[in-house]
This record gives C-alpha cells, sequence and structure tokens, in this order.
C-alpha cells in the first residue's frame, strides 16, 4: 500500500492505476463504519484510494477540530489489510497552503439541519471533496447514509460540476444497540452508550405510526416529546420527516422520504436517519 502525501505524488500514482479506481474519503479515526465503505470499494473496483485528511475547513468554530480523535497507525494497518492500494494523506499546508478564493454554497441544502448549527460546515465539504475528487479521480466514491445531508450535498457537487464520479451511498453501520457507529460514541460514557440506542428505537417506531397513517406532525412531535424526555437526552435538535432529494420538511404522508434526526447526549451531538419507501 502506497501511502502519499503530496498532490502531484498522488496524480502519478493514480496514473499508474490504469483500471477503475474506487474511493473512499475519510478524517481517519477509522472505525466500522468506515470499513464497510472501504471494503466494498475493495471487492468492486480493481484499485481502491482512501484519503486521511482532518480538514479544518469544516470545522468553522475549531473546537471540534482541536478535539478530533486520531489513530494514523491503526488506520493504516486497518486499511492495507482490508486491500487498499494507495493513502492520500495530505498536510493542511499542501491542501491549503496557497490559499482560497473559491467559495462553494449550496442554497438551501446547506443552511438546514446540520447546517443550522454549524454554519460554514457544509461549505468546507464542498471544497475538500471537491479537491479530493479532482486530485484522485476516482470512477466511483463511496460515503455513508449515516451523514444524509452530506450526501445530498456530494451528489449536488459531482453533478453540478460534472466530476465524472459516480457517487455510491453506504448503508449506516451500527452497533448492536442500533446506535449509528461514530467515532464520536468513543466520548460517551459505557452507560450512556448503551442508551443512546434511544435515537434509533425513535426512528424506527415514528416509521411505524407512519406506516399506520398517523400524521407526519404528531409523530414528530410525539417522538421528539419521548426523547426529550429520556433523561440522558440533552436536547433534541430536529426529529423531522424530510424529502429525499432536497431535504425540504415534509408536511403530507405522501412519497418516499427520509426520518432526519439529531440529539445531543452528555453534551455530544449524535445524528441519525431513516430511509422509508
Ligand atoms: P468521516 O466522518 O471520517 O467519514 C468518512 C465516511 O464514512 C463518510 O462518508 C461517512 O458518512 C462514512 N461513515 C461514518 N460513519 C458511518 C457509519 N456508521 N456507517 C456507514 N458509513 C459511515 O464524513 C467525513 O469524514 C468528511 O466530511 C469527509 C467526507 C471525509 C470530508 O472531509
Amino acid at each position: 500500500m502506497e501511502i502519499v502525501k503530496g498532490i502531484n505524488e498522488m496524480r502519478k500514482v493514480r496514473q499508474g492505476f490504469p483500471l477503475e479506481v474506487g474511493c473512499v474519503l475519510t478524517m481517519g479515526a477509522i472505525h466500522t463504519g468506515h470499513m464497510s465503505l472501504i471494503e466494498r470499494s475493495v471487492t468492486e473496483n480493481p484499485r481502491t484510494v482512501c484519503s486521511i485528511f482532518v480538514n479544518p475547513l469544516q470545522f468553522p468554530d475549531g473546537t471540534d477540530l482541536r478535539s478530533y480523535p486520531s489513530s494514523i497507525e491503526a488506520d493504516l494497518t486497518l486499511m492495507e489489510r482490508a486491500g487498499v492500494d494507495a493513502v492520500f494523506m495530505p498536510s493542511q499546508n499542501e491542501m491549503y497552503g496557497t490559499g482560497l478564493l473559491t467559495k462553494i454554497t449550496f442554497s438551501e441544502l446547506s443552511n438546514v439541519y446540520e447546517g443550522i448549527d454549524r454554519p460554514g460546515h457544509f461549505e468546507g465539504v464542498g471544497i475538500v471533496v471537491s479537491k479530493l475528487l479532482n486530485i484522485i479521480t476516482p470512477q466511483k466514491a463511496y460515503f455513508g447514509q449515516k451523514d444524509y445531508q452530506q450526501t445530498r450535498i456530494i451528489n449536488a457537487l459531482v453533478n453540478d460540476m460534472n466530476m465524472g464520479t459516480e457517487v455510491i451511498i453506504c448503508d449506516t453501520v451500527r452497533e448492536p444497540n442500533g446506535l449509528a457507529v461514530s467515532s464520536r460514541n468513543t466520548l460517551l460514557t459505557k452507560e450512556s452508550r448503551e442508551r443512546a440506542g434511544c435515537l434509533y428505537r425513535a426512528l424506527e417506531h415514528a416509521a411505524v405510526l407512519r406506516a399506520s397513517g398517523e400524521s407526519l406532525r404528531i409523530i414528530e412531535e410525539q417522538m421528539s416529546l419521548v426523547l426529550n424526555a429520556d433523561p440522558d437526552v440533552d436536547r433534541v435538535h430536529y426529529f423531522d420527516f424530510v424529502d429525499r432529494e432536497n431535504l425540504r420538511h415534509l408536511h403530507s404522508n405522501k412519497k418516499p422520504c427520509v426520518l432526519i434526526a439529531a440529539i445531543t447526549v452528555q453534551g455530544i451531538r449524535l445524528i441519525d436517519n431513516l430511509s422509508i419507501d
């Protein structure tokens, strides 16, 4: 497995991979969620390139950036064992040293839900994903459904800019209690982590209520009340049925949709979603 730090070097390594390349972009601290994407790429493509880059632009207030977990040695071992061909791990200077004059905005997609509490976050994701896909030029790129709003933004970016990469969305990997696997879960105590399964249970329960014909507004209110009453939950940020494409809040129980939710447990923000056909 090649470990590549420079942009020019990455382009050369890429040229040496004449067949199809699949890619998985990460910020490191690799867990079973990332591994599911990596394993799928390795299975579906002759070559797989991963990236590890903690992107400062997507942490507008800097706090999460300073505490972002890092486990580079373990990450590289996991990637190598999975059959990854190259890992691109540039420095901040390599990526942003020359400064940036370009800004990327996503109209309504980036200023709702996760974008409200983290203004500038998705614009930062847009910049780094554009740069990484332009450098690696993969045929396929794999992203996790867990970050649903991010998948919509990346889809828009790749389509609008005709980037020529196929975006593949992979199912959310969960802990046994249903909690979506995330590097943030390690910040919870063992007990809170166990009880944080309440978020996924609420999503599943809401889907059952919807199938029985209950009004979306009543389900959202009920499930928010249930979660708020949970002593481990500090706050419910949102629990909404939204349009699959544009993330607009749905008021009628008609089309396939996505139920998206975010809560804070023990000061840690947890997000999740459920697709409903
Ligand atoms: P990161 O949080 O490291 O996640 C990398 C990829 O793994 C993302 O596509 C994310 O959705 C996926 N992922 C995370 N947890 C998952 C889970 N439990 N099941 C399935 N997939 C999961 O997302 C980012 O990094 C960054 O924003 C990035 C796209 C790399 C741009 O900096």
